[in-house]
């Protein structure tokens, strides 16, 4: 297995918007709600840069992904797979976990890119659970950059992905029977 330990440079077209602290991107984005559509691209693009590192010798199916917190550094993952099949870790939840051991708990939106030329690559059920536990400025409900090698993409939010979503509220919520001692 290989890592990059730097990630690429970005395009001319984004350079100015971009500084590296520490290997970590940190990008110029002042956008409230929605992302511009240089940020966008710019993590559509990491996203692209993410799944060149995965290592998929079980499926063949590369996924990248980049998240960009609140205070603007750009996290990414790759899906990491394992002779013990069921160990493998998903691009979304990598990036989500790298993310939050680096000290981010809020979020303004995720990039995912695989190989697939005409279909936008949609999160597998248990990373739309793992993006929905969570937060952005927004709460829960944040944006989701679904795309092609071509960049091209679709944009949906965490709700949109994850209707009627079980999450972290709902374990403080009135409960039938309250199990008092340790169960
Ligand atoms: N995979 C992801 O990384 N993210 C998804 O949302 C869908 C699936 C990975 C897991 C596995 O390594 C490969 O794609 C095939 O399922």
């Amino acid at each position: 297995m290989t890592f990059s330990p730097t990630p690429k440079q970005p395009s001319r077209a984004v350079m100015d918007q971009v500084e590296f602290n520490c290997g970590v991107m940190h990008i110029k984005d002042h956008s409230p709600r929605q992302l511009s559509e240089e940020t966008v691209k710019m993590l559509i693009q990491r996203s692209q840069e993410a799944k060149q590192r995965a290592y998929c010798p079980y499926s063949k199916f590369r996924v990248g992904a980049a998240l960009l917190t609140l205070d603007n550094c750009v996290i990414t993952g790759c899906n990491v797979e394992n002779a013990c099949y069921n160990l493998g870790v998903c691009a979304e939840r990598n990036a989500i976990s790298k993310a939050v051991s680096e000290g981010h708990r809020s979020f303004k939106a995720i990039a995912i890119s695989s190989d697939l030329s005409d279909q936008f690559i949609t999160p597998c059920g248990g990373c739309r659970q793992f993006i929905r536990e969570v937060k952005s400025l927004f709460g829960s409900n944040w944006d989701v950059y679904l795309s092609k090698p071509d960049s091209s993409y679709r944009r949906m939010t965490v709700d949109e992905l994850l209707p009627v979503s079980f999450g972290p509220e709902q374990l403080y919520m009135r409960k039938e029977f309250e199990t008092l001692t340790d169960a």
